[in-house]
């Protein structure tokens, strides 16, 4: 906790209005900036505020570059439940974003150790992340670094523990169409950002964001490392707040 600054949000949609606040800062310094973004249904009033506020002309995505955390393996773009989808239907359709500025993991792509590494090398190439968006998972989980003995380093593919299947299990027909692994950025991806917003919503999450953020660092909360990072905010509502009590 050391550099953490904490915001306290009344309500989840003033905490979109808050981190959307922390992108249009950065947004308005450097037109070409590289945002990372975060899918689940934490960030949902961010998209929102972000879409009306380029519909207001108070920012533009015209120039900007954007980097997602993750993506399940095996699923189609198109396919309603890959985060491909979610990020054209909440942000993406919404905005002046160009095509070909929007990095986000194949599912479909076979070979995985080039795509990791592509990956990596595109937010090189773009200068690295200016400022990143992040929910946090009831384990601790951010981007789809699950709790290990270790933290990984840069984008690999990871197996999805049954806690977060059963979580993400709501949103499919069956458990067994649930993926079974994913693609994400690695917690030193993560790391390197230049600035962090994190966000968290409801009660659930108060027990995780104490465990995170109140306690030692450790790879079983993968969360926990952003105590080490030198510019974090973190928004939560009152209810994930209590977290801190
Ligand atoms: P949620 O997911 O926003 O749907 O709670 C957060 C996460 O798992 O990172």
């Amino acid at each position: 906790m050391f550099h953490m600054k904490v915001i306290k949000a009344k309500t989840h949609k003033e905490a979109g209005y808050l981190a959307a606040d922390e992108f249009e800062k950065v947004m308005g310094k450097k037109a070409d900036c590289v945002i990372g973004l975060a899918t689940g249904s934490t960030p949902l009033p961010f998209y929102d505020e972000l879409i009306q506020r380029e519909k207001n002309r108070a920012l533009s995505f015209s120039s900007v570059r954007t980097v997602n955390l993750d993506e399940y393996v095996g699923l189609e773009a198109e396919d309603p439940q890959s985060y491909r989808y979610y990020m054209q239907k909440n942000l993406f359709d919404h905005i002046s974003i160009k095509k070909e500025n929007i990095l986000i993991p194949n599912g479909l792509e076979k070979d995985k150790e080039t795509l990791c590494r592509k990956y990596e090398n595109q937010i090189e190439v773009w200068g690295g992340i200016d400022i990143q968006l992040l929910g946090i998972g009831h384990n601790g989980h951010i981007g789809f670094n699950e709790p290990d003995d270790f933290f990984a380093v840069s984008t690999h593919e990871v197996k999805l523990t049954e806690k977060t299947r059963k979580a993400n299990q709501r949103f499919f027909k069956s458990p067994n169409d649930v993926p079974k692994s994913a693609i994400t950025v690695g917690i030193g991806t993560i790391m390197s950002a230049k600035k962090i917003v994190m966000m968290a919503v409801g009660g659930d999450k108060a027990e995780i964001i104490k465990k995170a953020f109140c306690g030692p660092v450790t790879p079983k909360i993968p969360a926990s490392i952003l105590q080490f990072h030198p510019n974090v905010t973190l928004i939560c509502d009152e209810a994930a707040y209590m977290g801190f009590y």
